[in-house]
């Protein structure tokens, strides 16, 4: 098969910026009333934490897997962390769980991995049990549904990330379950730099043309790393997403009149479909002949990337970059202090899990090719063991 490009993200093309606003109401939580738009999901986490009274103390349950800026912004806003223990199915074990929130935590926090729901309706009795705050972090869950009702509205409070799914320049969406959150008005309203908005929105367009001509793509590409290398050179300062980090001096920033503009034109069913199409895709391709995290595709979820497992994340990356897939090392280790307080299930995941992309960009001829690549790694040998506990 013909060598193809895949990007990592789903790119940006005139079909998305000549599109018409949409006709009907946008999907949860963009059309939610009690909500606040910022630059990115980690700094709105961190003012809800200050909204909630976290600066004069109070601990989170948070999972030891995670990503990392979302502690970041727990802890900035002056809350400490106490951990539960999440299993290769990306589930918590329940009573383990129930026994730390009755410990005197404030607030839980459930991330719903890869846009798969976390077990809401007993996570969310429990806490009712135990007078505890929900937060749901969706920064991986944008468009995702259980039950027939979107992530993010189960909670007290949800996060949400909006350029991991579109193709925005940046953003995030904070929304509140429980009516207007005084200290949160007004949030989001000073403004990003130009140059960060057009830089990012310059790499969306680059993906979006490597993906349909890759040599177009490449030439860009370069050009475009020259125009950024000059800018650092004459220190024009850029907000950057997609990072690890926690920058204070963003925490105010909104997104931008752009991802606000753009918001109001993507076709919100159709990327779901496609996502959902390209998973199952990639899941039939590969079943019987490569190791993944065969997570059950509910109704409703919309997955954000489909999780391989592979022996080594780096070579295997590698190895999918040079063959044009945008393959992302997914969560790798922190660092040994967290190391030391993370389980051996969530360790496991940190090794091996590679992200592959199946976003609305995807076609199903560029999966075929994707399968043929992923079938070409080093298999993850039978002694790791896979065995994954699925839940209904
Ligand atoms: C689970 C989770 N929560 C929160 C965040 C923060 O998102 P953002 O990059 O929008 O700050 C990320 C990613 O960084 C994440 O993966």
């Amino acid at each position: 098969m013909k060598a193809m490009c895949l990007p990592a993200w789903p790119g940006l093309g005139l079909r998305e910026v000549l599109a018409p606003r949409a006709a009907g109401p946008l999907p949860f939580p963009l059309r939610s009333p009690d909500s606040v738009r910022g630059f990115a999901a980690r700094y709105l986490i961190y003012h809800l934490f200050r909204a909630l009274g976290f600066g004069e103390g109070g601990t989170v349950v948070v999972p030891d897997y995670h990503h990392g800026n979302e502690v970041r912004a727990i802890r900035a806003a002056g809350a400490s962390i106490v951990w539960y223990r999440i299993g290769r199915d990306l589930l918590p074990d329940l009573d383990e769980l129930d026994a730390l929130c009755r410990q005197g935590a404030r607030a839980l926090l459930a991330i719903h991995y890869f846009g798969r729901p976390q077990p809401m309706d007993e996570i969310g009795r429990m806490c009712r049990e135990r007078g505890i705050l929900l937060v749901e972090d969706c920064a991986l869950a944008l468009l995702s549904e259980a039950g027939g009702r979107p992530l993010g509205s189960f909670g007290d409070y949800a996060v949400f990330c909006l350029y991991k799914t579109l193709p925005v320049p940046n953003g995030g969406v904070l929304v509140s379950n429980r009516g207007a959150l005084e200290g949160l008005a007004g949030l989001g309203r000073e403004r990003c730099g130009l140059a960060s908005v057009a830089g990012r929105s310059l790499d969306l367009a680059i993906e979006r043309a490597r993906s349909r001509i890759p040599i177009a793509g490449r030439a860009v590409g370069f050009a475009k790393s020259v125009a950024g290398r000059a800018l650092s050179l004459a220190r024009v300062s850029r907000q950057t997403v997609g990072d690890s980090g926690f920058d204070l001096a963003c925490a105010d920033l909104g997104a931008s009149p752009l991802t606000e503009a753009l918001l109001e034109r993507f076709d919100y069913d159709e990327i779901r479909r496609i996502r959902r199409r390209n998973w199952a895709l990639l899941r039939d391709r590969l079943a019987g002949r490569a190791s993944f995290l065969d997570l059950p595709l509910g109704e409703g979820i919309c997955p954000l990337f489909f999780p391989l497992l592979v022996p080594e994340k780096a070579a295997a990356a590698r190895a999918l970059w040079s063959r044009g897939v945008g393959a992302v090392e997914f969560w790798n280790r922190e660092d040994r202090r967290s190391d030391a307080q993370t389980g051996a299930e969530a360790l496991f995941l940190r090794d091996h899990v590679l992200e592959l992309p199946i976003h609305q960009d995807i076609s199903e001829t560029q999966i075929d090719y994707m399968a043929e690549q992923v079938l070409r790694l080093a298999p993850l040998p039978a002694k790791v063991g896979l065995a994954v506990r699925h839940a209904s």
